[in-house]
């Protein structure tokens, strides 16, 4: 397991800023507006960011314009992530020429890229700090520095792969929560700029994780999602934890799985290089996890995977597929697609059609390749055009539409346990099945962070109706 640092000085700092915070307003309560994009990683960055600030004495504002201080937490996987939070920060001039005292940060994937973090410094004198994935456990310290330093903080700096358990966290929700179980990437997918924004994989100490899921669990949360870029490889690099035993996945999942509690478990993201019989044995066996496995494909086919540097094979994914469906019958799939890899042909993309017709999965999260600098694939020739690429996208997403509807058509009539998340707009109760699949029903409010039985009364395209029972 990666080493922890638990500086003292990181709730010192705490201090130091609400004090600097108090004489500034005069000891009105400062009002923090944070926004985080990307994955669920990021997610949970930003909820240790939040907690940090409110150690720090902050309140919480969804109007920048009422905000002491703004921050956003940024993605860099594709270009269109970045575009919106350039277009974003670009707005927040006129914010800070009203409020000239505001204090404006970036944190997150993006501005880990030293070529982001430049255009930032030159282009954009009115952010104020701008911190990187290795230190978000030192924002209480650099806060405080540009808040007293009287000069804009850049602080970039790669990680000693430590990992801090340190922060404090302040979760979006009181139902679902993720709880990260390790950090980084050594893939190198070659699409991918996660590897060189996030570092190198390291894994969290199994008590550590443990002790997390059984607060977790105390504090009533139903649906606890276990994070990493590749959960299947968790503990492979430093499999002895601070407990002296050896861990892996499968040991990780049944260990929490052996909690007592109402509520279910779910783990992404599983690269299908690393998913063995043994983690489908122990999916299938433990009684909290979900039978839902998020198995990022790609694309469907073998030159092309090669080229992604994925390291399996479509005939292997399809056996994985194949062996989890007989371990688990009702499993529910879903995956990543990525359609216009530089080089890809449109008879290849048609494999990737055809792998889709084969598994039909519940559903897909796809996206059209966007080039990364940095990366190798960005230096492959690329001579597809976008709107080409947008025309095989509107044919996967159709063909995606037709098995959805069918998938949820054959649900009609069946009984389902779904965890009841909220109230919708229009008065009906918005659940989940333990598949990932939303059910809409009518029934009583105060069902909400429950599990219910429902009867699947209708099913209008991909979205399911029932009536609780
Ligand atoms: N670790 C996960 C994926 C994390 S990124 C895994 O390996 O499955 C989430 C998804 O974004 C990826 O699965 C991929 O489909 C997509 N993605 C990553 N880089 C991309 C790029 N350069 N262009 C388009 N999609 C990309
Ligand atoms: Fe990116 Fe591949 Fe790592 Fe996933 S496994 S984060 S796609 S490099
Ligand atoms: Fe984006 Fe970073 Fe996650 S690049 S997808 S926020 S790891």
């Amino acid at each position: 397991m990666a080493e922890s640092t638990n500086p003292a000085s990181l709730h010192e700092y705490s201090q130091l800023v609400r004090s600097v915070m108090e004489a500034r307003l005069e000891g009105r309560t400062p009002l923090a507006f944070t926004h985080t994009y990307g994955c669920q990683g990021n997610v949970s960055d930003g909820e240790r960011i939040n907690g940090m600030l409110a150690e720090m004495g902050f309140d919480f504002t969804d109007s920048p314009e009422k905000a002491d201080f703004i921050l956003y937490n940024t993605c860099a996987v594709r270009e269109h992530a970045e575009d919106r939070v350039f277009g974003n920060v670009g707005a927040l001039k006129n914010i800070k020429r009203r409020n000239p005292n505001l204090i404006i940060a970036l944190c997150g994937c993006m501005v880990q890229q030293e070529k982001i973090a430049n255009k930032i410094y030159s282009s954009y004198p009115h952010v104020n700090l701008v911190f990187g994935t290795h230190v978000i456990n030192r924002f209480p310290e650099l806060l405080y520095k540009t808040l007293t330093g009287g000069k804009r903080v850049f602080e970039l700096s790669q990680a000693d792969n430590s990992i801090c358990e340190d922060m404090p966290v302040r979760r979006d929700g009181n139902i679902k929560a993720w709880l990260p179980i390790m950090y980084g990437c050594d893939n190198f997918c070659t699409y991918c700029i996660v590897p060189h924004v996030r570092g190198r994989e390291r894994s969290r100490d199994a008590a550590n994780i443990l002790q997390e899921a059984r607060e977790l669990i105390a504090a009533g949360y139903k649906d606890i999602t276990l994070l990493g870029q590749n959960v299947n490889s968790y503990a492979v690099k430093n499999a002895v934890s601070s407990d002296g035993e050896e861990w892996n996945f499968p040991k990780l999942l049944r260990a929490i799985d052996e909690i007592d509690g109402d509520y279910t478990l779910r783990f992404m993201t599983s690269h299908p290089k690393d998913c063995t019989a043994e983690l489908l044995t122990a999916m299938a066996e433990c009684k909290h996890t979900a039978h839902h496995l998020h198995l990022p494909v790609q694309c469907g086919s073998n030159r092309v995977l090669k080229a992604m540097n994925r390291r399996y094979t479509r005939e292997k994914y399809l056996e994985l597929v194949k062996l989890a469906r007989k371990k688990m019958p009702d499993l529910s799939l879903t995956s990543d697609i990525i359609v216009g890899f530089p080089g890809e042909t449109y008879e290849e993309f048609c494999e990737t059609l055809d792998l889709i017709r084969e598994v039909k999965f519940t559903s897909l999260f796809t996206f059209i390749y966007s080039p990364r600098e940095g990366t190798p694939a960005a230096k492959m020739e690329d001579p597809v055009s976008h709107e080409e690429k947008a025309r095989w996208m509107g044919e996967l997403l159709k063909l995606q539409e037709s098995i959805s509807a069918e998938r949820c058509a054959s649900m009609i009539g069946t009984r389902q346990r779904v965890l009841v998340e909220n109230v919708d707009s229009d008065g009906m109760l918005a659940c989940r099945t333990g598949g990932n699949v939303i059910v809409k029903c009518e029934g009583d409010a105060s069902l909400t962070g429950t599990f219910a039985e429902c009867e699947i009364t209708s099913a209008r395209n991909w979205i399911l109706g029932g009536k609780i029972l």
